[in-house]
């Protein structure tokens, strides 16, 4: 097919002309109500929990946290975040709707039990707060003003982190004729693909058909210029059903390293007139699972190096923002990580717009628990209802998607070893494979030798293994697709900048102060040391990669401290709560980003009380050794001891230690002086290839802000992010300052959020004041519509000589 110049949308391969199309707008502009007395004007997506006050009274959970291993009930105060999400909350708005033949609400998720009003009457409901929903409210509407009321309620011990409240995702009004593409009915796929060339199918449905005309689809991907590269047309039949095969030459493929977009344009015609148009972008690249190549992508065997995330977004809670999953979807592709899966539950469409233009693979998971529930009041009481109807809205809202590379039908589900369980997995498997034939269905079990005899694991397209790295060699044998997936792994806690001594390898490890040791070795019973994920990642071709539980820290489940206030938030994440790298960062960009070279050195080096005591250090580096120097004194130089292999008759501890110095360089004995600690790096020929250095830092003199971006666009959404720390003379910065700050913004932008990634801090995230912790903390600004410059000035409310802190973000 040749390829076409599109000339301000009018030249298609159809001659036609157009009839009203359809419109799709978000709703944004909203009231809420508590109670339906007070109402306030919030903007949606809008969570109305985040504000606080943080209070372990909200979900108190007196439970035995079974996963745990936990027999006695116990006081959970901070396991679902310990702010206020639970009980009702209404949203209203009018909206202004003319003529037209059909309108449809599509929300991208409600939390939670949405009753969608429409003019006072009841037009449709949903019972999961993750999923994405449409309503029709066709016969509902008035030419003219038409009232919108969502009624929403949470109730008490429905979730194991914090879920947030309210229209946290956006809501859209479409406007189309009655007959028109049915949304999410249209399908695109890569049927084959190499550089030279693509088989492509695109199924479509059209709704409406009976009233008539002659009616025809046609079908043209476009490339970012806008050249039409391929396009196909048909008639549609009774039954609304199209169906084209396609065949693209010289395709740009998509991958995480090249995610290359094209548009694809869906236009209905009726008699030669356009009555219809959808845009989306799609993708093309081949997915394959099996035993001899393990998962390939275009053809290439890769394994995936993922996180696994919560979907809030620390201080922005539950509420949706682009600029927010941006700037993580940023800090976690620089740490060379290439793939997200959506824990619990599904994604937002707008994390898989942003995770298809910047290129990171997804599993787009669903459930937490089934028909057992995990938690009192979860979603074990919607599931025998609708899990048919949400794993169907889950696959045909999200499959056009080229990220999205395997759906997820539950994590660590209570029915592993029963075949209740085997066969709820097939007809969830099944329901995937019928409207997504394209890509494989995985599950993360945690009962490996119950899954293994029940059948549960056999059954998945991809056997995924939650922890327990040990247990990987004795299963696979048992798995008849030859591959696993490490589908959570590693749960290894820490606290940014915060350091224990004596230094110890430990799975059980808790503190007066609810903190956990920034040097990356403690873990939980169940989980393990990053390390035991890398040795078996790289020892056993069969292994196809592993999503590390999290990525960023999350609010909610803070284990280890789960009984322990002020403790609210978690403490796995690789990045703390405000996306600040913690070392750990470090630890698996050294491995991972095999672009550029990574050398970090831990711990900060300005003790006041450790002269001439033991402070280990750590350096985390893809070269292979290093000298490491106290004020000039070498303290020897250390080689990764990469022949060292564990046998079975190796105790946990040796294993651990073995595997520590296989990934790490480990000076165990320096002693502390004030002063300067330096690493000097050597590469595989034993030539000097970079150092790093730390000083002690004196006295603070100075705030620093650092912006994530300079400036940002003036849609009033838009957010930039402000690292702030305190500087000594020298510019080094204080890592152990915890002075309360507080900010002022001016000019075209407003204050959005503070957070310091403090796991046990009770300030509110909205208040335009904190404490920095571990010398640092994040302010979020947020643009206004009006274009200009947004000031912000950071105070110190502690030492009153350090300047003010100021920063300009342009808002265009
Ligand atoms: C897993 C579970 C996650 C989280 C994690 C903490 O077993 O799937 O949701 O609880 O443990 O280590």
């Amino acid at each position: 097919m040749k390829r076409l110049l599109i000339l301000c949308g009018l030249m298609w391969t159809m001659s036609a002309s157009f009839a009203q199309v359809r419109t799709e707008k978000f709703i944004k502009n909203w009231e809420f109500s508590r109670d339906k007395q007070e109402w306030k004007k919030v903007s949606v997506p809008h969570d109305w929990a985040i504000d606080g006050p943080f209070d372990k009274k909200w979900d108190m959970q007196v439970v035995a946290i079974e996963q745990n291993g936990e027999k006695e009930k116990s006081e959970k105060t901070g396991r679902s975040g310990a702010l206020p999400w639970i009980g009702e909350g209404f949203y209203r708005t009018t909206v202004h709707i003319g003529k037209t033949e059909k309108a449809e609400l599509l929300f991208d998720g409600a939390m939670s039990e949405p009753v969608v009003y429409v003019n006072g009457k009841e037009a449709g409901r949903w019972a999961y707060g993750y999923n994405a929903f449409r309503v029709d409210i066709t016969p509902f509407l008035k030419v003219g003003d038409n009232q919108i009321e969502v009624d929403l309620k949470n109730v008490e011990q429905s979730s194991r982190w914090y879920p947030g409240g309210g229209l946290y995702r956006p809501v859209t009004l479409i406007l189309k004729n009655r007959t028109s593409i049915r949304d999410w009915g249209t399908y695109m796929r890569t049927i084959d693909a190499n550089t030279q060339w693509a088989k492509l199918s695109v199924d479509t449905q059209v709704d409406g058909v009976e009233q008539g005309g002659n009616l025809a689809v046609e079908v043209s991907i476009m490339n970012p210029k806008g050249y039409v590269e391929i396009a196909g047309h048909s008639g549609v039949k009774a039954d609304g059903l199209v169906h084209l095969d396609m065949e693209m030459k010289k395709p740009q493929l998509w991958s995480p390293e090249s995610p290359f977009l094209y548009k694809m344009v869906t236009r209905l015609y009726r008699d030669n007139q356009v009555i219809d148009e959808q845009v989306q972008n799609v993708g093309i690249r081949t997915l394959a699972y099996s035993k001899e190549k393990g998962f390939q992508l275009n053809g290439v065997s890769r394994k995936f190096k993922g996180v696994c995330l919560h979907h809030d977004l620390g201080p922005l809670g539950a509420a949706v923002n682009k600029a927010a999953l941006i700037r993580q979807a940023k800090i976690l592709k620089d740490m060379g990580c290439d793939a997200i899966r959506t824990a619990h539950n599904m994604p937002s469409a707008m994390q898989m717009e942003v995770y298809d233009s910047l290129g990171m693979m997804v599993m787009a998971e669903s459930f937490d628990m089934w028909i057992y529930p995990k938690c009192k009041n979860g979603y074990a009481r919607f599931f025998k209802e609708w899990s048919d109807k949400d794993i169907e809205n889950l696959v045909r809202h999200h499959r056009n998607h080229p990220s999205l590379v395997m759906w997820s039908i539950g994590n660590e589900i209570p029915e592993q070893w029963s075949e209740e369980g085997v066969n709820i997995s097939k007809r969830l498997q099944d329901i995937c494979h019928r409207l997504d034939p394209s890509r494989p269905v995985t599950q993360g079990m945690d009962r490996v030798e119950s899954a293994l005899k029940s059948g549960f694991a056999q059954v998945m397209d991809v056997p995924g293994f939650n922890y327990r790295v040990h247990k990987y060699d004795k299963s696979i044998s048992q798995l008849p697709v030859g591959f696993l997936l490490g589908s959570e792994t590693a749960s290894t806690v820490s606290s940014r900048g915060v350091y224990k001594f004596p230094v110890k390898v430990s799975n059980r490890a808790t503190y007066p102060d609810g903190q956990c040791t920034g040097y990356d070795t403690e873990y939980c019973s169940w989980s393990n040391l990053p390390e035991a994920d890398f040795y078996m990642q790289d020892e056993r071709p069969w292994l196809i990669g592993q999503f590390v539980w999290t990525g960023f820290d999350y609010l909610g489940e803070p284990t280890p401290y789960d009984g322990y206030w002020p403790s609210r938030s978690s403490y796995f994440g690789i990045c703390d709560l405000a996306g600040l790298p913690k070392d750990r960062y470090y630890l698996y960009r050294s491995i991972w980003n095999t672009e550029e070279h990574t050398i970090h050195l831990l711990p900060h080096w300005t003790w006041k009380d450790r002269k001439g005591k033991v402070t280990p250090v750590y350096c985390y580096t893809d070269y292979p050794s290093a000298e490491l120097f106290v004020n000039g004194k070498s303290q020897g130089r250390l080689t990764k001891k990469s022949t060292l292999q564990p046998s079975s008759s190796t105790s946990e501890k040796a294993l651990n230690e073995e595997l520590l110095d296989r990934y790490r360089l480990r000076w165990n004995d320096v002693k502390y002086e004030a002063g300067e600690l330096k690493v000097v790096v050597y590469d595989k020929d034993g030539k000097q290839a970079g150092e790093e250095v730390l000083k002690t830092a004196g006295a603070p003199v100075a705030m620093k802000l650092v912006a994530d971006r300079k400036d940002i666009s003036a849609d009033g959404e838009d957010l930039a992010y402000v690292t702030v720390s305190l500087v000594d003379a020298n510019g080094v910065e204080i890592p152990d300052a915890s002075d309360s700050l507080c900010f002022e913004v001016e000019g075209t932008g407003t204050f959005k959020a503070a957070c310091n990634g403090d796991a046990t801090s009770l300030e509110p995230f909205t208040q335009p004041q904190m404490k920095l912790f571990s010398g640092k903390l994040v302010v979020v600004v947020q643009s206004t519509q009006q274009k200009g410059n947004i000031k912000l000035t950071v105070k110190d409310q502690d030492n009153k000589k350090i300047p003010y802190g100021t920063i300009t973000i342009a808002s265009c």
